[in-house]
């Protein structure tokens, strides 16, 4: 049952957790994290690590810290990354990659997330006095930018192959990784045998209200923990964080296919409108990505005029909007997206 008549689709963090998620954190055993000590917490690292097929694993507070704790376990300063030139890395983490981690971030682009092996190829320059040391090379999976599109594990294995000929080691942004599983219908496992670390976040689709965890071998995640410290996240009594993200591994990953299906759903109705250009095999997790026609009309008003009908959802550039769908959101509110923003588009408001 829904408590609000708003329909926020701007993006799956805006997810709150279960009823059992909320007991686990009363009743969850608590110790000293630092220490590590607390028994909850170990117990979801370990988890995290079983389920990722990897050694071992470290919990953190946010996705952010997550990525930005794994590039600093990977790499020395002054260092070369390479990203894909959309990533949440290179776009949305504030720089930390450069005036924190003092790496050079070299983006290269892709048509629908995913790296060419053979752009990385080109990239990767001869060992030179001249250029910095090339070390990492990061994937994001699902991608946020490209509307949730999903990286294949044969393309991981590709970008894999030319990373080891060239002495990089692989870095995963899975924020998503597990909306990347459901919507291929394979084993998380198969996304991640061929990386060097990994990164996914409790706090989107899983529906907990905090949590990222950082995975990879037992010596990476050993310096892992001391550059989280350097952050300042090194967290005390962690287990309120970590019991819901256990209620999210056990109970939250198979319902993911449910907003992969009200996504489809929107995006199907919506790629009909006219001044609406949506390519529908991008639509392959929960996001719903897609350009306004600008003869028509801007982001800014769409925005508006979909909030005024109880519907709220993000520009990610100009004219480009996305819908992302989650544990809140139903089948009834996609339908009722879909004919307000047939109401708003059938408008002549720019005329
Ligand atoms: C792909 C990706 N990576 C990392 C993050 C960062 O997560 P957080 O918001 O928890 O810092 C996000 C957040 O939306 C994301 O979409």
């Amino acid at each position: 049952m829904k408590e609000t008549e708003i329909i926020d689709l701007r993006s799956d963090t805006v997810t709150l957790p279960t009823d059992e998620m909320l007991e686990a954190i009363r009743h969850a055993n608590l110790g000293d994290d630092v220490f590590g000590e607390d028994p909850t917490v170990n117990q979801l690292q370990e988890m995290a690590a079983q389920r990722m097929d990897k050694e071992a694993a470290l919990l953190v507070p946010s996705g952010t810290q997550a990525n930005l704790v794994s590039v600093m376990s990977n790499t020395e300063r002054g260092e070369l990354v390479f990203l894909e030139s959309q990533s949440h890395i290179y776009w949305y983490e504030a720089g930390g990659i450069s005036s924190i981690a003092g790496l050079l971030p070299w983006p290269i682009k892709s048509e629908t997330g995913a790296i060419d092996p053979y752009d990385l190829e080109a990239a990767v320059r001869p060992r030179n006095v001249h250029f910095p040391e090339p070390t990492l090379v990061c994937i994001e999976n699902t991608h946020n930018r490209h509307g949730g599109t999903i990286m294949k594990p044969v393309q991981i294995e590709s970008i894999s192959q030319v990373a080891k000929e060239h002495g990089l080691k692989v870095h995963m942004d899975g924020a998503r990784i597990f909306n990347a599983a459901i919507g291929l219908g394979v084993d998380v496992k198969e996304f991640t045998r061929h990386v060097d670390s990994l990164m996914f976040c409790l706090s989107k689709g899983l529906s907990c209200p905090i949590g990222s965890l950082v995975v990879g071998s037992r010596e990476f995640i050993e310096k892992a923990r001391r550059v989280r410290k350097v952050l300042g996240g090194g967290m005390r009594q962690a287990g309120v964080i970590a019991a819901p993200g256990i209620v999210a591994l056990e109970k939250m990953v198979d319902r993911l296919r449910e907003d992969h299906e009200n996504a489809r759903f929107l995006a199907e109705k919506i790629a009909k409108l006219d001044g609406i250009r949506l390519n529908l095999k991008n639509v392959q997790t929960n996001m719903v990505s897609f350009e306004l026609d600008p003869a028509k009309t801007t982001d800014d008003i769409f925005l508006k005029e979909l909030k005024e009908n109880g519907v709220l959802a993000l520009a990610q550039s100009k004219n480009k909007i996305r819908f992302v769908t989650h544990y809140g959101i139903c089948r009834e509110d996609v339908e009722k997206t879909a004919s307000v923003v047939e109401s708003v588009m059938s408008k002549k408001f720019l005329a």
